[in-house]
């Protein structure tokens, strides 16, 4: 369960605190999707770094599962992003110089590093996936060998490697003429439902946010629901 009380959100600038996010409170349970969309620089991708832990909230709660990311210590955080969440951004963010299985399991390594995972299984369920996203005869690609759809469709079997509960999509479409966007989009929703993950997706596309149970809109630095 992702439940969020009251956030609000402040930057520091040179002309003091700039509020981008107020009393901003909403929850999903696992096995929920929803879209939100609103102007540019309504703090939508603050919200989802927030929400992901990116970010500190300036004031608020938010947890998952229970659990709030911000009383962690920094390691701890970093392994609650590591385990618990999975980003996709606008630009991909692929290692340029690694192949499409070597960029999925990527998540994977931090967790072994840090004495857990097993190499032998990462690596067969990094196969899976990319297999689930289309890429089966794409593994051993580097990105500057993809489309952009294809980039972008790595990127989500690498967010899901290690089947996190919460999953936040940053424009995931954005970049992508409709083709590429409907098929990103659709397979977003069908891992979804397969791994019954909290899925929360930022978008400019209408037709994108349509496809998904519940909408929110961000205005005015509050967070509404629409549908
Ligand atoms: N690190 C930062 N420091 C100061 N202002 C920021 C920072 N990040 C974002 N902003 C400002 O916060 C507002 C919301 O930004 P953002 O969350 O990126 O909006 P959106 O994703 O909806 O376009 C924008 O006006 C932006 O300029
Ligand atoms: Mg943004």
């Amino acid at each position: 369960m992702l439940e969020v009380s009251n956030l609000g959100k402040q930057y520091p600038t040179p002309r003091g605190p700039l509020t981008v996010l107020s009393e901003v409170t909403f929850s999903l349970a696992p096995g929920d999707a929803a879209a939100i969309t609103g102007p540019s620089g309504s703090g939508k991708s603050s919200l989802l770094y927030v929400l992901g832990g990116l970010e500190l909230p300036s004031s608020g709660r938010v947890t998952l599962d229970g659990r709030d990311p911000f009383t962690l210590t920094r390691p701890a955080l970093a392994d609650f992003r590591n385990r618990e969440v999975g980003f996709v951004f606008q630009d991909h963010c692929l290692l340029p110089q690694c192949s499409v299985l070597e960029n999925v399991l990527v998540p994977t390594l931090v967790a072994r590093s840090n004495g857990r995972g097993e190499r032998g299984q990462d690596t067969e369920r990094a196969r899976l996936l990319i297999q689930q996203v289309g890429l089966g005869d794409r593994i051993d690609h580097r990105p500057g060998e993809l489309s952009g759809g294809e980039k972008q469709r790595v990127a989500i079997a690498r967010a899901l490697i290690r089947q996190p509960g919460l999953v936040l999509c940053d424009e995931p479409t954005g970049n992508l003429d409709q083709a590429s966007a409907d098929t990103i989009a659709a397979l977003l929703l069908d891992l979804h439902r397969q791994q019954r993950n909290i899925l929360v997706v930022v978008t400019h596309s209408a037709r994108l946010a349509s496809m998904l149970p519940v909408q929110f809109e961000l205005a005015d630095k509050r967070l509404k629901r629409v549908s």
